[in-house]
């Protein structure tokens, strides 16, 4: 039987529980292939995977979030094009970036991140993704938004349902089920609270949306509530699964964690070669507007096309070693990997680009920078060796870590 024979199915255990080799497959034998199951075509190898996200002939929408996140979210700037999705985009890029990021939000990051460090500095365990990584981006951007603290559990739970109903790709009714649910909580959450603001306008992000102007017209209140449960979404699961991959790629890897423990300016490129090496989301997909040639075939015009990141990005024809993760690689670019020149694709690329990059970035670094310093001889609890989880997004399962206890 040949290789490619036995390729998994992209829905089975096997698959979830371990997908790179299928994607080596996948890459050399199968660089498109029919998935009956998705209803769409899969695509691995980066060289597609990039032109698809560039799309420089304009041959792809994102239509295909019309049913992976509307029933959830409402509409949203990922379903936009042209005027309309630069226009609204906007809106939330300065926030992210530049002089808002590093004066305004900094103080936030850093102190919701050392408010979780401080729950179990002295306690000489911890368990990094349940204690810290799925709660300190998501509190970060409720604080940007200018929402309660109380709150943030909540937000955890609806954000985890809205993700896993963009991943539901064997169609399991009870995910659709709790992520319609989700749409209808959300909302009841935040439309009393978007009429409130409206009336006292903040320094926060939520006011700016309030405030704004799209061509002299409002946004209104669903918009804004849309945009919102974008923002915790795409925010908060992404950041979670990449601090906590940094975190494992760099423990299983000892040599690695003392290079970035001595020196702390090499914390960027273990961020961009975790993104590489680990992408948080392994999939993202897309609809053909018009007949297209990709290596491999044709796909229809009206199709949807699975581009499997987590693949393209292990591309043995882009990066030497690729199954080896090494921050001293020369093959990716660490002063690109945050922008939409980057040579990687965890955030995509063209105009979807995360609009988030700089702001994951920073709080990756303020998170590790922390994280080192409260626990100078951090190490994996005795015997434990990381388990990923996930199929359209993956992360460690679990990262039980033991240190000296210390004082805050
Ligand atoms: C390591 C962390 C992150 C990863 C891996 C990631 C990944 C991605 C990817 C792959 C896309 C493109 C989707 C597409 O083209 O269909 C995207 C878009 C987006 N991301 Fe991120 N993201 C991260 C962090 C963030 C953060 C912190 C925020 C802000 C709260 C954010 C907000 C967004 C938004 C609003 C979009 C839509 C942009 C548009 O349609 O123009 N992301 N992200």
């Amino acid at each position: 039987m040949s290789a490619a024979q036995q390729l998994p199915d992209i829905l089975s255990p096997e698959f979830a529980a371990d997908p790179y080799p299928a994607y080596a497959v996948m890459r050399e034998e199968k660089p498109l292939i029919w998935h009956e199951a998705t209803k769409s075509y899969i695509i691995s190898r980066y060289e597609d995977v990039e032109r698809v996200f560039k799309d420089k002939q304009s041959q792809f929408t994102t239509d295909n979030y019309d049913w992976q996140l509307e029933p959830v979210h409402g509409k949203t700037i990922l379903q936009l094009s042209g005027r309309e999705h630069a226009v609204r985009r906007a809106l939330v890029a300065p926030a992210f970036r530049g002089s808002d990021l590093q004066e305004k939000f900094l103080p936030v990051i850093e102190r919701n991140s050392r408010e979780l460090i401080d729950a179990f500095r002295h306690s000489g365990s911890a368990n990094i993704v349940g204690d810290y990584a799925t709660r300190f981006p998501v509190n970060v951007i409720a604080d940007m938004l200018g929402l309660d603290k109380a709150d943030h559990a909540r937000f955890h739970g609806w954000y985890t349902a809205v993700i896993a109903f963009l991943g539901n790709l064997s169609g399991d009714p009870e995910v659709t089920a709790a992520g319609e649910r989700t749409r209808v909580e959300f909302a009841e959450y935040m439309i009393p609270i978007i009429r409130e603001r409206r009336d006292s306008l903040g320094d926060d992000l939520l006011s700016t949306l309030c405030a704004a102007e799209v061509d002299g017209v409002r946004m209104s209140d669903e918009d804004i509530k849309a945009f919102c449960s974008l923002l915790l979404a795409a925010g908060g699961e992404t950041t979670d699964k990449a601090i906590a991959s940094i975190l494992a790629n760099l423990l299983v890897n000892p040599d690695q964690l003392a290079a970035v423990r001595e020196d702390r300016s090499l914390i960027p490129a273990a961020f961009a070669e975790t993104l590489r090496y680990t992408p948080p989301v392994h999939m993202i997909m897309r609809q053909s507007a018009t007949e297209v040639e990709l290596t491999g075939g044709t796909v229809p015009a009206g199709a949807t096309v699975t581009c499997l990141i987590g693949a393209a990005n292990r591309d043995q024809q882009r990066y030497r070693e690729p199954d080896r993760f090494d921050i001293f690689r020369d093959d990716l670019t660490t002063t690109s990997a945050f922008s939409a020149a980057a040579d990687h694709l965890a955030f995509a690329l063209g105009r979807h680009f995360c609009v988030g990059a700089l702001l994951a970035k920073a709080e990756v670094e303020v998170g590790v920078n922390q994280l080192l310093d409260a626990m100078p001889d951090l190490r994996l609890a005795d015997g434990f060796d990381p388990v990923e989880q996930g199929v359209f997004t993956r992360g460690p399962k679990a990262l039980p870590v033991n240190f000296t206890p210390s004082a805050a």
